[in-house]
């Protein structure tokens, strides 16, 4: 049993698990509880308020929350205990019966609530809230306040898609767009604390869509109203749905310099047998023409993908079928995971789950191809003159690690600082990375911008 139970926290921590949009919502969480008098627990001391901001993909990823709260009642004192994100939405309530340690329940669409949740905890009452107001939440929370070189905006939420695997419909609900104005001045108010490199979030980011002033935009026009703002360099988006990825956003990446030529566009597998059981409306052909679309307007396009492998009744053709649309697409990077049933999700309910040994033995064959692919990417591009914007120190004094227009992390020895842009040549190429040499200041390598 744990000891005494905060209840009056002054400092906080949140660890975000999953997608950027739970990194994303960690960050205005974070604004929140500081514009109500808590301040972020200094490194290595346990917080009076520790929030954790769970994913729900697969089952490993879900419960890590549980072995979290674990840890954190073993610790001696127990802080206040807040579980955010999709588990909390999923599993509700659920988790103060199962984890009784656990004092606030928050869900992703509810979260501008958490300061009337933490002074109901405070007074000992059940604090849970996963109702779905969706964008009464963007418009009750405080304006950005983080400063960092490369920021994110989330400008669509939710999926209407329901591929037969996926819990992100039921944890995130229906899609829905942020309002063009309000992203607008979003931006621009990251811009304002030092943002060059905004990355717009959505589960289905290119199914946006808005009004400018009267007239429909779908999210190339919002790019191409973002790329205005004066200090921005860097626009990416993700993740995108094959579906949704109209002309228009294509040709943004011809018109618009500062949207970089990088797509994160999952496909699952390469069979339309089981593409069709997972209900992702498109086939592997009609997949490989997009991908030709893509790369016919920007020959550079660096593309990413998702992988399923063991999705229920995927046979052995199918997984080859997957492996063959790899070799044709030419991956600059790709996930890949096992196939995990989600409780509530329609695949949960087959009987016919690929054996474990087999799922484990299809992964690492898929794993090693795409890292044979990330190299190829990566040596293509020695020797190549770019620019990259420097995120963090390495590990060598000196050294720092930047990203390239298609998403590289470049390894170099700089005096340039987080957040500035500098002209380098890619001089050699592992899996994961790149190395660099710097070949002249940028635009601006002065130490512009005080993000720290
Ligand atoms: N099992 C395994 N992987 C999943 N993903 C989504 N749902 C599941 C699941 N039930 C993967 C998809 C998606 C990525 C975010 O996670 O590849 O694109
Ligand atoms: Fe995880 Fe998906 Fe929720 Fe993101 S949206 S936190 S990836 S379950």
């Amino acid at each position: 049993m744990y000891a005494v139970k905060m209840r009056d926290p002054k400092t906080y921590e949140i660890r975000s698990s999953g997608c950027q949009m739970n990194a994303y919502d960690g960050d205005r969480m974070a604004e929140l509880l500081e514009t109500h008098g808590l301040q972020a627990a200094p490194e290595g001391e346990t917080a009076d308020l520790v929030l954790l901001n769970s994913c729900h993909i697969r089952e490993k990823a879900a419960e890590k929350v549980y072995s979290e709260i674990g840890r954190l009642v073993a610790g001696g004192q127990k802080p206040m205990i807040a579980v955010a994100g999709c588990v909390a939405q999923a599993e509700g309530a659920e988790i103060s019966r199962r984890a009784p340690a656990v004092d606030i329940v928050v869900g992703p669409q509810a979260y501008h609530l958490l300061p009337e949740l933490l002074a109901k905890a405070k007074s000992g009452e059940a604090a849970v809230d996963t109702t779905m107001p969706r964008i009464s939440k963007f418009a009750s929370l405080p304006g950005r306040s983080r400063r960092a070189p490369s920021a994110f905006l989330t400008v669509q939420e939710g999926c209407d898609k329901f591929c037969t695997y996926c819990v992100v419909p039921y944890t995130r609900g229906a899609e829905l767009s942020r309002p063009f104005e309000a992203i607008v001045d979003e931006a621009q108010a990251l811009v304002d604390r030092g943002a060059r490199e905004l990355t717009l979030l959505g589960q289905n980011v290119n199914a946006w869509s808005g009004e400018e002033q009267g007239v429909r935009r779908g999210l190339g026009g919002l790019i191409r109203r973002l790329a205005l703002l004066p200090g921005l360099d860097r626009i990416r988006y993700t993740t995108s749905h094959p579906a949704d990825m109209s002309d228009d956003l294509i040709d943004a990446h011809v018109e618009v310099d500062k949207l970089m030529p990088f797509l994160h566009l999952p496909v699952q597998s390469g069979s339309d047998r089981i593409l069709k059981a997972m209900n992702r409306g498109h086939t592997a052909s009609s997949y490989m023409r997009l991908i030709d679309r893509v790369r016919a307007a920007r020959a550079d396009m660096a593309i990413s993908g998702d992988f399923i492998v063991g999705f229920p009744g995927e046979s052995d053709g199918d997984f080859e079928a997957t492996l063959r649309l790899v070799e044709t697409v030419g991956y600059a990077q790709a996930f890949s995971f096992k196939y995990s049933p989600r409780p509530g999700t329609p695949a949960a309910e087959r009987n016919d789950p690929v054996e474990a040994p087999v799922m484990d033995e299809r992964l690492q064959r898929l794993q090693a191809l795409i890292r044979s692919q990330q190299l190829a990417f990566n040596q293509a591009s020695v020797g190549r003159r770019t620019s990259i914007l420097v995120d963090r120190p390495g590990r060598k004094p000196k050294q720092k690690i930047g990203k390239s227009p298609w998403l590289q992390s470049v390894h170099l020895e700089t005096e340039a600082d987080k957040g500035d842009l500098i002209e380098v040549e890619i001089v050699s190429a592992g899996p994961n990375s790149v190395a660099g040499v710097e070949i002249g200041v940028g635009r601006d390598a002065a130490k512009l911008r005080s993000a720290a």
